[in-house]
């Protein structure tokens, strides 16, 4: 990855970017109809959230990595913990044996937005410290 300026502006617009579409994507599922996981209109949503969560993941995951980010690997076993865990709920609500799909997406944005509190925030963080060592 080049290490220019405009590279890091362009790392931060697009997480910036994929954030904002996680948070629609999230809203999509919030807003549908059925309470039921299993309904094609809930799951085709969740489907699209998890696929997108997941490209979003592996591009964050790139992005520390190439940058040479001390808390790469902690940063990413969150998200994996993430995934898994959405998965097992996901199972679990379809199965009847745990909660329901509001408590779910419950789930999914508190975590979401804990995430992007914390470790998101500190990455970008770490990106603009780097912008800002290349500034003049
Ligand atoms: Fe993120
Ligand atoms: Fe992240």
């Amino acid at each position: 990855m080049c290490k220019s300026m405009d590279n890091y502006r362009e790392l931060i617009g697009d997480i910036d970017a994929q954030h904002a579409k996680l948070s629609e994507m999230l809203e999509t599922l919030q807003g549908t109809d059925s309470d039921l996981v299993d309904s094609e209109e809930v799951s085709d949503a969740l489907t699209a959230m998890i696929d997108y969560t997941h490209l979003h993941f592996d591009y964050e995951e790139n992005v520390m990595r190439s940058l040479g980010y001390a808390k790469a690997a902690e940063h990413a076993q969150q998200h994996f913990e993430f995934l898994k865990n959405a998965s097992m709920f996901c199972v679990d609500v379809i199965n009847g044996t745990r909660g329901t799909k509001k408590e779910l997406c419950n789930y999914l944005s508190g975590w979401i937005e804990q995430h992007l509190e914390e470790a998101d925030a500190e990455l970008a963080l770490f990106i603009r410290k780097k912008l800002s060592s290349l500034s003049p």
